[in-house]
């Protein structure tokens, strides 16, 4: 398998000041800290240097595939601004000269957001880590207590011996859309008690990144410490066993990675999703409350099949999460009034990836990165359009 080494290690050391706000540079950074924010970039290049070899990889088509552009909802191919605008200028020409030049903007800023995603993404997390003051440290570690007995009850049948995937459907909720389930997942008073948490966070000026591609409001919750002791724990005790029955060729080996986020909607900020599909092979999405009216989601068919029948609609319902596979088409409809939170865990099968990148639908050509990265390992065989999310 041929692979790429990202570059980052010697590009984004300088530009790990990107993702320090300047309004954070302003109020935090005297000249004692910056000797301290020195010493932590020095840190974070040998964490990365070390990290690199630690197994999970991404495909080097996150680089120029997929960038969604709102205004056209349209995803198109960036590699730079030359070709860029020969290959789509027939989706704008309609446009005036200003709204092409916002768009070139938006695009060039997801590009270098891409660049320096993981260096960036380790430096913000690092600074949460120093400066940051939980409201609610006991949410970060995930208890049984937090989890509705529904939930329970159907982990322990999953996977006591014997079940199959039709003793399991027996205890879940099905929705009209094919294969997309219903789950209690967590207690209400865990939700409240949650969504106090991310608030209390987003209300401090600590650096933050977008979830994902299409969305902009929400919190990615490696960066505030959710994975090791919640988001870990939950995928490998709790949902991996579902997931199997469900759907086993999604699972393969196993889902061993995850990428874990919050999105927020409101009026006049993100209101909707427009439909697509995940970079994942199982996704979990949660509904943790908030008052709001719809918004629900809806689901199509599989992305490689000519699905013309009418979407389903699925509702959100506080507490309650809708297991789907990533590859299935879906959005979210505007809500009209008030404010949504739903934590997304996209759950990563790499022995099933690392045939097929789900971006690109080639062999992946794997680059290096912190983490989980895109859930790839170079440990599988030979080995991935329409909207999609990263
Ligand atoms: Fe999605």
């Amino acid at each position: 398998m041929k692979k790429y080494y990202h570059q980052s290690t010697e590009l984004s050391y300088p530009i790990y000041w990107n993702v320090i706000s300047k309004h954070y540079i302003l109020r935090h950074i005297t000249k004692s800290t910056y000797g301290k924010l020195r010493n932590l970039l020095r840190d974070l290049r040998s964490e990365f240097m070390s990290q690199n070899h630690k197994g999970f990889y991404r495909c080097g088509c996150y680089l120029q595939r997929n960038f969604y552009i709102a205004e056209l909802n349209l995803h198109v191919n960036y590699c730079d601004e030359d070709s860029f605008l020969k290959h789509n200028a027939e989706h704008l020409k309609c446009m005036q000269l200003e709204q092409r030049k916002k768009i070139l903007l938006n695009i060039k800023e997801e590009y270098m957001r891409r660049v320096n995603i993981d260096s960036d993404a380790r430096l913000r997390g690092r600074l949460i880590q120093q400066q940051y003051v939980p409201r609610f440290k006991e949410v970060y570690e995930l208890k049984e207590c937090y989890l509705d007995d529904e939930f329970i009850r159907l982990v322990e049948h999953a996977k006591a011996p014997g079940s199959t995937s039709s003793s399991i459907l027996r205890l879940l909720k099905r929705e009209k859309a094919p294969e997309v389930y219903r789950m209690k997942v967590f207690t209400g008073d865990f939700c409240e008690k949650l969504l106090l948490e991310l608030d209390h966070f987003n209300q401090t000026s600590l650096p933050k990144g977008r979830p994902n591609t299409m969305n902009n409001s929400g919190i990615l919750l490696e960066e505030v410490g959710y994975y090791e002791k919640f988001i870990t724990p939950l995928r490998e005790k709790y949902l991996n066993c579902i997931a199997s029955l469900l759907y086993p060729d999604w699972v393969g080996d196993g889902l061993d990675s995850h990428k874990a986020f919050t999105v927020q909607y409101k009026e006049n900020e993100d209101v909707d999703l427009a439909q697509h599909y995940d970079n994942a092979e199982v996704t979990l999405n949660v509904c943790l409350g908030k008052d709001f009216d719809d918004g629900s989601l809806y689901f199509g068919g599989m992305r490689k099949t000519q699905d013309h029948s009418q979407p389903s609609e699925v509702e959100h319902v506080t507490g309650e999460g809708i297991l789907h596979r990533g590859q299935q088409v879906h959005g979210a409809m505007p809500i009209t009034f008030g404010e949504r939170v739903n934590l997304i865990i996209w759950m990563r099968s790499s022995s099933v990836r690392n045939k097929l990148c789900p971006m690109c639908d080639n062999t992946p050509d794997l680059v290096s990165s912190f983490g989980f990265g895109d859930g790839f390992t170079d440990g599988g065989s030979d080995t991935v359009q329409m909207c999609s999310l990263h």
